[in-house]
């Protein structure tokens, strides 16, 4: 059932409290946003807010301060991205909730902008304290989650507030649900799902799930060593999931038994040390020497990843090809990156490392949706119904 929208519902002259998920990454010290996606991506619904006529109360977390205040995760860098990004002031408040930042809501103007200080600087936003969750609702009249990339936490500013007002989506949040629901429901066929990343046991439901949906798997990057070692090959030092193993024999063999192609590198780029400047060679899969690392896809994974993908219609990416942060281990990530911007197809880039490399590339127009939610995406993409989401009004 489709979620009710801030178009839905009248803003005007009201107090929104507005969930946003601006954890982005912030370089210590110097303050400076190393990459504002994810400000950008809430912009419209902000816009829409301000244009109205509401009174914005902007929350959000950054980082995993662990219930402490940690001076380098303060929101003041993003209030301060976000006023440069509308041409507007915004304002900031000393904490999330409380006397001081009920005054400040009080002497708001229609369409002013405030952002509250990072709500994980309370221990009770992550334990989803209820009584952390009525201080929130009482500082609004309406919640707005656009914060789909937090929409699979059972957190206060997320779920518990969420029982106190109406809450309804924003339209950063709509857009990912439309756009990933359909990939669920209606994908234009043939359909692939290409995963990578090191996390395998956070990916090994996606890959079930997917299993049963999609006309082919492809597995590369780090998580590619646990199924080649499943099948009983060699893979060196590389990272694997041994409690994985029975599991991705599981997989490929239910692959077989349902005729889904299940791709795995043909080759790897191999080093001996996993830092800038190590020496490297391509090798075989099937022979992964026995001291090295697997570091990125080789160059015939590359042309297999994409000859096959470019049959597909519809191709859903998460997860990069190698140890991307260092270049010389990124070839594999980059020329999927470049070859998915070339395609006549659905493209969606499922959050995460591999949304940050498009982004870096330049790539994100070029592609029909890059999430901001990697976590989040997954498990929607694994059939979970998101806490966050199901606490959001239903459009009757
Ligand atoms: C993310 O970066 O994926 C979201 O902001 C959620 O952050 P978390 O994993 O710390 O909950």
């Amino acid at each position: 059932m489709p979620k009710k929208t801030v178009e839905d519902i009248d803003v005007k002259g009201k107090r929104v409290l507005l969930r946003v998920d601006f954890n982005v990454p912030i370089t210590e010290n110097s303050g400076v946003i190393s990459d504002d996606s994810r400000i950008r991506a809430s912009l419209p619904t902000i816009k829409y807010l301000v244009d109205h006529k509401a009174k914005v109360i902007i929350c959000s977390h950054v980082g995993r301060p662990a219930g402490k205040v940690v001076e380098n995760l303060r929101m003041a860098p993003t209030a301060r991205r976000l006023s440069e990004l509308m041409g507007l002031p915004v304002s900031m408040a000393s904490d999330c909730i409380g006397q001081e930042v009920e005054s400040k809501i009080g002497a708001l103007k229609e369409g002013d902008v405030l952002i509250l200080e990072n709500l994980r600087f309370h221990p009770e936003e992550e334990a989803n304290d209820a009584d952390f969750a009525q201080k929130l609702a009482r500082l609004a009249d309406i919640y707005v989650d656009d914060a789909f990339s937090t929409a699979h936490r059972n957190h206060a500013s997320i779920v518990g507030v969420a029982k106190y007002l109406p809450a309804v989506a924003g339209l950063l949040m709509e857009k990912e649900l439309k756009v990933m629901g359909k990939l669920l429901h209606n994908p234009e066929r043939p359909w692939a799902c290409l995963i990578g990343g090191a996390k395998g046991s956070d990916k090994i439901g996606l890959l079930q799930n997917m299993l049963k949906k999609v006309d082919m798997l492809l597995v590369g990057g780090g998580m590619a060593a646990t199924f080649l070692k499943a099948q009983g090959y060699e893979v060196g030092h590389s990272l694997v999931d041994d409690d994985q193993l029975d599991l991705a024999r599981k997989l490929l063999q239910e692959a077989k038994d349902w005729k889904v192609p299940f791709l795995l590198p043909v080759d790897a780029l191999v080093a001996q040390e996993i830092k800038a400047g190590a020496s490297t060679r391509v090798v075989p899969t099937t022979s992964i020497p026995a001291g090295s690392h697997i570091v990125d896809i080789g160059p015939q994974s590359i042309e297999l990843f994409c000859s096959k993908l470019g049959r597909c219609r519809t191709i859903i990416w998460n997860g990069p090809m190698g140890i991307c942060e260092i270049p010389q281990f990124a070839q594999g990530t980059r020329s999927i990156a470049r070859f998915l911007s070339t395609r006549n197809a659905t493209t969606i880039i499922g959050g995460g490392s591999s949304a940050e490399v498009v982004q870096a590339m330049g790539l994100a127009d070029k592609m029909t949706h890059v999430s901001t939610g990697g976590g989040a995406s997954l498990k929607f993409l694994e059939g979970i119904t998101l806490p966050g989401v199901e606490v959001l009004l239903d459009k009757k």
